[in-house]
Formats: structure tokens, C-alpha cells, sequence
């Protein structure tokens, strides 16, 4: 409690839409995520306080989310989209794709985390078709049964897959996140790839 406290007013005071800025920073400075000079989509973005990290590091940031943000940056755009629908398609491709789309949480917790990799997994189907070769990929999932399904799927194109909770995640959350790098477009992982795959799965 205290630390979600400490956060959101930290996150005011920086001016940030909310908290789970500080959930990307981490993962940003750990994993280079995000690079200058690129192009990033952020699938389920409001209220914008991942727009506002990468619009600090990419040179263009594009946002999907059924809900209208208020983010007024130069070098953001955003669309309110399902990304269920095929629209999504049609914003063109990008260096890295990052996610944190997450359904409304019901109470039940096994629906919660089915309906969590439903979307994690529609993200990682618009990550194979918009990511560039060589492109990152970071993915928001409620842990469940299923999760492992997608990290495997991950394994299978890109170069590093790795699993990480931030400190700025709550401990009580079953949210982690999938960190792929190095996006291999081919539908059949080269031996290399594979091979040099590695989860690193973290407290
Ligand atoms: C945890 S919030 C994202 C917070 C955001 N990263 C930030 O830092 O401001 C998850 C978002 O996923 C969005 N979302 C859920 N289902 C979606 C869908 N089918 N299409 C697009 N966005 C969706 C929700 O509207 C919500 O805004």
C-alpha cells in the first residue's frame, strides 16, 4: 500500500498519467527495450504514461486503445481501436512493440488470467505482423495456466525471451511481463535463434 502510495504521488509530481511509468523506465534501462531514433507501437496505452516514457526515447510512438487518451505530444499519435480488429494492421511496422493491455478485472481470478492472455496473445500475433526484423517486443501477462503457451510461442522468434516482474509491480499482482529481443520474421526459428533463446525468470 505504501509503495503503491509512494508511486502515484511521485507519478503526479513528475507528471506522469499514472504509475506504471515507472514499470517501464525499469524495464526500459534493463533490457533497452525501447531504442533512439525508432518507431514503437504501445498496444492498450491510456492513459498514456508509457506514450510519455517513449516519446522520450523513440522518435515516433503510436497508441491503440478502446479508450480516447489525453496525451498531446509532438511525436505521439494515437488511435481508439480494438485490437481485436483487423485496423490494427494497417499502422505499419515498428521497431518495438510494447503492451501492458490488461481486460477489466472481474474478481474471479482464473477468468481474469485467461481473458489477460487472450489479449497478450493478440498482442503477440500484431507484434509477428508489425514487428521489423531484429525488432523488441515486451508483453504484459497476468500469470495463469496459459501463460506459459505464449512464452513458448515467444522462444520460437526472437533471439532472447525473458520473464520479469518490476519493482514498481505490485508484489501482490500476478502480472509479469515477456520480454522478447531480436525478432525473427520467418515462421520457422533458425537453429540459431532457438539455440541461443534463455528465460530468465525473476523474483
Ligand atoms: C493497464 S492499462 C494500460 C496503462 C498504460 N500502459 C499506461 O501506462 O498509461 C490497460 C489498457 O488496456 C486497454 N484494453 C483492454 N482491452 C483492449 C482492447 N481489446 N483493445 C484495446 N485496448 C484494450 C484498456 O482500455 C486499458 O486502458
Amino acid at each position: 500500500m505504501f509503495q503503491k502510495d509512494k508511486l502515484t504521488r511521485k507519478a503526479k509530481k513528475e507528471g506522469y498519467e499514472a504509475r506504471s511509468a515507472y514499470k517501464l523506465i525499469e524495464i526500459n534501462q534493463k533490457f533497452k527495450i525501447i531504442k533512439p531514433n525508432s518507431r514503437v507501437l504501445d498496444i492498450g496505452c491510456w492513459p498514456g504514461s508509457w506514450l510519455q516514457v517513449s516519446s522520450k526515447i523513440a522518435k515516433e510512438v503510436v497508441g491503440v486503445d478502446i479508450k480516447q487518451t489525453k496525451i498531446n505530444l509532438p511525436n505521439v499519435k494515437t488511435h481508439v481501436l480494438d485490437i481485436n480488429s483487423d485496423e490494427v494492421f494497417k499502422l505499419g511496422t515498428f521497431d518495438s512493440i510494447i503492451s501492458d493491455v490488461a481486460p477489466n478485472t472481474s474478481g474471479k481470478i482464473e477468468i481474469d488470467q485467461y481473458k489477460s492472455y487472450e489479449l497478450s496473445s493478440r498482442a503477440f500475433e500484431i507484434a509477428k505482423r508489425l514487428l521489423k526484423p531484429n525488432g523488441n517486443f515486451l508483453v504484459k501477462i497476468f500469470q495463469g495456466e496459459e501463460s506459459n503457451i505464449l512464452l513458448n510461442q515467444m522462444k520460437k522468434r526472437f533471439r532472447t525471451v525473458k520473464v520479469t516482474k518490476p519493482k514498481a509491480s505490485k508484489k501482490t499482482s500476478k502480472e509479469v511481463y515477456f520480454v522478447g529481443l531480436g525478432f525473427n520474421p520467418s515462421s520457422k526459428p533458425s537453429k540459431h535463434s532457438f539455440d541461443s533463446s534463455s528465460v530468465e525468470q525473476e523474483d
